[in-house]
C-alpha cells in the first residue's frame, strides 16, 4: 500500500488523518464502527485496518439527504464521506486520529450490512464471543485490530524471511503439493486420483524429501515458505495445515545452518520488537532432558532438576525402592521458600505432572516445626540436608523411570513456577537444543527419532546397529521460550548407510522401492553432503505476538476437532462424486 492508501474512491485511509490535515478536504471509506447522536448532531466513528476517525454530521455542514441517511445508519454498513478536516472540540487522546475530524458534507452508502451475528471488539479487555462463534463468523471477528495487525506481521515477517534468505544466496524453489507420503511422524491428508482409481496422492508433510532432491541436483541453498499437511490429533501449537520456512543447503555442518538461522531469527525478531542476541546458548538433548525435563525447556527460568537418587538411598521407602531398582532415579525440584504453598496448591501441581503421565508427586517441606509431607515418614534430617532442603523450602520428587518422570517433573516445573510466580532470569531465551537421538524404541521396535533421513552423530556411527537406542543424530531443534520453533539435521546423503537405517526401521527391499525408491536412487546420483532445518512460521508469529493459539495467527484455522467453521469444511461427497474416483463409503 501507498503510504495514504489513496484510491479512486478515497484520498487517504481513515487511521492516517492529523492535525497537519485541518482545513483540508478528504473522501473517506470505510465501516461504520459507532454511532451516537448528540442533539441534532451525528458522530459516527469510521473504521479501516489503519483505525478509526472521527466523523461529524450537522445542518450547518452536512445536506439534508446525508443526514437523512446518517440518522438510519446501522453498524458495520460501508459508506464513503466528504468533507473537510477539523480540529476536534473534544479531543480524544486515546485515538490516533483523536486531535481531529472529518465534517461530512455528503455520505454515500456503498453497501448496507446485516444486523453483525458478533460485535466487532476494539479494546483487548472487552470479552469475547466464543471461538467456535467467532470462527463461524470469521469476517467479522477478523476486523478486530489484534488479528488485523497480527496478520499485518505474518506478512511482514514472511517478508523479511524471503528477503533475508535470497540475500543469504538461497532460491526460492516450489514443491509439488500433490506428492507422494514424506514420513514426519503424522498420517497423510490422501487425495484419491480419479485418472488412476485407487490411487492417491498424498499431501506433503513436509517438502523434506524434495529440498534433498534439490541439493543432489545441485541448487546448493534452497529455501521456501512451504505449506504443510498433517492428519495428526491438534493442540494449541498444531494445525493441520501450517507454514514452514524451509531451509536445506549443500556442503554444511550444523554450525551453518545455526549461523543462517540465528542471522535470519534476529532479523525476524527485529521485525517483531523481539530481542534475539545470537549467537544462541546450545544443549545437548541429553543434558535437556535430564536438568528441565523437556527437549524444549524454558530457559526465562533457571530453575533445574536435581538427582536426588543418592541422597535418599538409604530411605526406607518401597515405593521409592521399587522405582529405582530397575535403574530408575529419583529427580525433583527444589523450591527456595516454597513451603508457603498450601496443600492445595501442591496438590494443583502434582494434577500437573500426572497429566503428563506420573503416577504422582512426592512432596517434602521444611518449616519451624521441621519436615512435612509425605516424604517426611521416611526422609532423615540429614538426608534431607543431602537434598539441599533449607527451612522454607519445597521439595517435590518423582521417582521412576527417566521416560516417566521428565515429561512429569517438566510439567511441575511450568506448574511451580507460576504458582510461586518466580520471576524471570531473563525475557528471551533461545535455545539450540543437539543431538537427538536417532530411534525411539517403541515395544521392541525401532522408530525414526526425527525422520529417517537423518545422519548418524559421527561419534555414536559404531553403534547404530550394534545399540541403536542409545545412538545420536546429527539431529537439532531451535527453541524459543519453552517452543519448539524450528527442527532440522544433516542428512544421510549415502545409498547404503540411507538403506542400512530403513532396513534397522523395519523397512523392507520391497517396501523400500516404492516408498523411497525416489530418493535412494537420487542419493546414488552423486549427492553432496547436505542438512538443512524447517521453522514453523504459525509458532513464530504465535510466540511474538504472544497469542493463546495458532488459531489467532492463522486467517482460516481449523478447529482442535479439525473443522473449518467459516466456509463449513470437512463436507460430505455424494455417492455419484465418490465413485468417479472409484471410491465408495465403507457401509455403518
Ligand atoms: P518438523 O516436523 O519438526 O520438521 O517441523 C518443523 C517445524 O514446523 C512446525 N510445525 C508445526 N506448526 C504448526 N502445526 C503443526 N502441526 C506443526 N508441525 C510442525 C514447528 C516445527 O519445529 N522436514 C523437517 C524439517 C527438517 O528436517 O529440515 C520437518 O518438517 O515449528
Amino acid at each position: 500500500m501507498n503510504e495514504t492508501g489513496k484510491t479512486s474512491l478515497r484520498t487517504c485511509m481513515v487511521g492516517t488523518l492529523r492535525i497537519e490535515h485541518v482545513g483540508s478536504a478528504q473522501k473517506v471509506v470505510g465501516w461504520v464502527h459507532r454511532r451516537r447522536n448528540l442533539g441534532g448532531l451525528y458522530f459516527l466513528d469510521l473504521r479501516d485496518r489503519t483505525g478509526l476517525l472521527q466523523l461529524s454530521f450537522g445542518p450547518e455542514w452536512t445536506d439534508a439527504a446525508s443526514l437523512e441517511l446518517v440518522r438510519e445508519i446501522g453498524p458495520e454498513t460501508v459508506i464513503a464521506a466528504e468533507g473537510k478536516v477539523e480540529r476536534r472540540p473534544d479531543p480524544n487522546p486515546e485515538l490516533a486520529t483523536g486531535a481531529v475530524e472529518v465534517r461530512v458534507s455528503t455520505l454515500r452508502i456503498l453497501n448496507t450490512a446485516v444486523m453483525p451475528a458478533i460485535p466487532v471488539y476494539l479494546s483487548p479487555e472487552e470479552e469475547l464471543p466464543s471461538e467456535d462463534l467467532r470462527l463461524r463468523h470469521r469476517m467479522l471477528d477478523l476486523r478486530r485490530p489484534e488479528l488485523q495487525r497480527t496478520l499485518e506481521l505474518r506478512h511482514r515477517i514472511v517478508l523479511e524471511a524471503r528477503n533475508y534468505m535470497s540475500g543469504q544466496g538461497f532460491l526460492e524453489i516450489e514443491t509439488p503439493i500433490l506428492t507422494k507420503p514424506t514420513p514426519e511422524g503424522a498420517r497423510d491428508y490422501l487425495v484419491p486420483s480419479r485418472v488412476h482409481p485407487g490411487e492417491f496422492y498424498a499431501l506433503p508433510q513436509s517438502p523434506q524429501l524434495y529440498k534433498q532432491i534439490l541439493m543432489i541436483a545441485g541448487f546448493d541453498r534452497y529455501f521456501q515458505i512451504a505449506r504443510c499437511f498433517r492428519d495428526e490429533d491438534l493442540r494449541a501449537d498444531r494445525q493441520p495445515e501450517f507454514t514452514q520456512i524451509d531451509v536445506e543447503a549443500s556442503f554444511v555442518t550444523p554450525e551453518d545452518i545455526f549461523g543462517w538461522m540465528e542471522g535470519l531469527t534476529a532479523s525476524l525478531g527485529g521485525v517483531a520488537g523481539i530481542e534475539a542476541r545470537p549467537p544462541y546458548p546450545r544443549m545437548s538433548w541429553r543434558d535437556a532432558m535430564d536438568r528441565y525435563g523437556s527437549d524444549r525447556p524454558d530457559l526465562r527460568w533457571d530453575l533445574e532438576i536435581r538427582d536426588w537418587t543418592g541422597a535418599l538411598a538409604g530411605a526406607e521407602s518401597p515405593i521409592l525402592r521399587a522405582a529405582t531398582q530397575g535403574g530408575g532415579r529419583i529427580r525433583g525440584l527444589l523450591l527456595e521458600g516454597g513451603a508457603k504453598l498450601s496443600r492445595k496448591e501442591i496438590e494443583a501441581v502434582e494434577a500437573q505432572a500426572k497429566a503428563a503421565g506420573a503416577p504422582g508427586l512426592l512432596w517434602l517441606k521444611s518449616g519451624s516445626e521441621g519436615l512435612s509431607g509425605p516424604m517426611a515418614r521416611f526422609v532423615s534430617e540429614s538426608a534431607a540436608q543431602s537434598m539441599g532442603l533449607k527451612s522454607g523450602d519445597l521439595a517435590l520428587a518423582a521417582a521412576g523411570s527417566d521416560k516417566v518422570t521428565s515429561p512429569a517433573l517438566s510439567a511441575a516445573r511450568a506448574a511451580v513456577i507460576a504458582a510461586l510466580g518466580i520471576p524471570k532470569a531473563r525475557e528471551q531465551a533461545w535455545l539450540w537444543v543437539l543431538d537427538f537421538p536417532l530411534f525411539e524404541e517403541n515395544g521392541g521396535r525401532l522408530n525414526a527419532g526425527h525422520h529417517p533421513f537423518v545422519l548418524p552423530h559421527p561419534e555414536d556411527a559404531g553403534m547404530v546397529e550394534s545399540d541403536p537406542a542409545r545412538a545420536r543424530g546429527l539431529a537439532y531443534d531451535l527453541v524459543y521460550n519453552g517452543a519448539e520453533l524450528g527442527s532440522g539435521s544433516i542428512r544421510i546423503h549415502d545409498a547404503a548407510l540411507q538403506e542400512r537405517i530403513f532396513g534397522l526401521l523395519g523397512i523392507g527391499a520391497d517396501e523400500m522401492e516404492v516408498k523411497f525408491g525416489h530418493l535412494l536412487r537420487a542419493l546414488r546420483a552423486g549427492a553432496p553432503p547436505h542438512g538443512g532445518i524447517a521453522l514453523g512460521v504459525d509458532r513464530l508469529v504465535k510466540m511474538f505476538t504472544d497469542a493463546p493459539s495458532l488459531r489467532d495467527v492463522v486467517a482460516f484455522p481449523k478447529t482442535t476437532a479439525a473443522r473449518a467453521l467459516f466456509e463449513g469444511a470437512p463436507t460430505p461427497v455424494r455417492t455419484v462424486d465418490l465413485a468417479e474416483l472409484g471410491l465408495r463409503l465403507l457401509e455403518e
